[in-house]
């Protein structure tokens, strides 16, 4: 099987919809037919501070809803990023590969170091995307399911193998990054032309995975549409509404095309309640399993050093060519 590799942060308690959507429900898809390898990023999450008590309660919650929205501890290796030390390692090797200009285009840093300041921003967050780079190479991986907003990134993971290669011999498999069609987005529902994130300003437009229903219900109904009131997908004029559509469609496995037939004639009212029950459905089994997953920590912990050790026998087996390739004493 073709191997597959991706990951999340754990940077808040609950995952938001955009990452239920863009990620997670392509990669339970996906699962079936790659040797997959779902990762907890938690080193990428220091990069913008932390408190450490959170921070490992979030690393457990974010492996939790990877297994309650379906992926399989049996079938996937699910594990830890700093649970297995290569990822640290190849990630300075790398470094030293990178071109400065280079790491200086990655437009995501751009947005999120000048919401600190370019003093204050954290060289970590800088090279982020290096580290990133490493995680993928590590597993030899050919796929990498992710969201629009890491296009970058993922090009800069392929520069990066074909650059060692060339260099230093046949070594790395050059990823590619798989990207779902018109799902790849979802965006703030108070703001529906910037992407749903964790880290956005205010909550009202960020639906949580594990929020209880009538907080995700009031703010479905309060989402931002626009006036002319007729139901029907049209990203430029209609962000808003554009963006309802979507989430209806990909959660419920319905065309768009069938939901604004539905709604024809109808108020947005009438959408958004449809909507609240269709997000309901999905998300409320995956809170549950949530919760019953995380009144058993221990069996959690298991579950992940067991995946860790599969992981560190993949990753070090590259990690050793690495080192032997550059000449690097081992
Ligand atoms: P992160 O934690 O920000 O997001 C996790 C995944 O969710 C996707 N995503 C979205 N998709 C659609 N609409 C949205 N509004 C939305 N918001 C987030 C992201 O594209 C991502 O796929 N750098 C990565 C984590 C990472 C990683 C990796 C991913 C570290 N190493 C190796 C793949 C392979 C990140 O910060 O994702």
């Amino acid at each position: 099987k073709p191997v597959l590799f991706s990951g999340m942060q754990p940077s808040s308690d609950s995952l938001q919809l955009g990452n239920y959507i863009g990620a997670l429900s392509q990669w339970t898809k996906m699962q079936e037919d790659y040797d997959a390898f779902f990762c907890v990023v938690n080193l990428h999450a220091i990069t913008v501070g932390q408190d450490p008590a959170e921070l490992a309660a979030r690393t457990r919650r974010t492996a939790a809803q990877y297994i309650a929205a379906g992926i399989d501890p049996a079938k996937s290796t699910l594990f830890v990023q700093s649970q297995v030390s290569a990822h640290a390692e190849l990630a300075w090797v790398l470094n030293t590969l990178t071109g400065f200009g280079e790491a200086s285009r990655m437009t995501q840093f751009k947005d999120k170091s000048q919401r600190f300041g370019a003093d204050t921003a954290s060289v970590g967050l800088f090279t982020y995307p290096i580290l990133m780079a490493a995680d993928i190479l590590l597993y030899q991986a050919a796929s990498v399911p992710v969201g629009e907003d890491q296009r970058q990134h993922v090009e800069l993971t392929r520069d990066l193998a074909t650059r060692f290669n060339s260099r230093f011999g046949e070594t790395f498999v050059v990823p590619e990054a798989q990207i779902p069609q018109g799902t790849a987005k979802i965006y703030d529902l108070q703001e529906p032309t910037a992407k749903m994130s964790k880290s956005a300003e205010t909550e009202a437009g960020l639906i949580k995975v594990l929020d209880p229903a009538n907080v995700t219900k009031k703010k479905i109904m309060r989402a931002v549409t626009d006036d002319e009131g007729e139901i029907r997908f049209d990203r430029a004029a209609k962000p808003g509404v554009s963006n309802l559509l979507t989430i209806y469609s990909v959660l419920s496995g319905r065309t768009i095309e069938s939901i604004e037939t539905e709604y024809a004639g109808r108020g947005y009212g009438d959408l958004k309640k449809g909507l609240v029950e269709v997000v309901e459905e999905s998300l409320a089994p995956v809170r549950n399993r949530t919760e019953e997953l995380l009144a058993d920590p221990a069996e959690l912990d298991r579950l992940l050093s067991g995946a860790a050790a599969r992981a560190n026998e993949v990753a070090n087996r590259t990690l050793d060519t690495v080192y032997e390739r550059m000449g690097l004493l081992r």
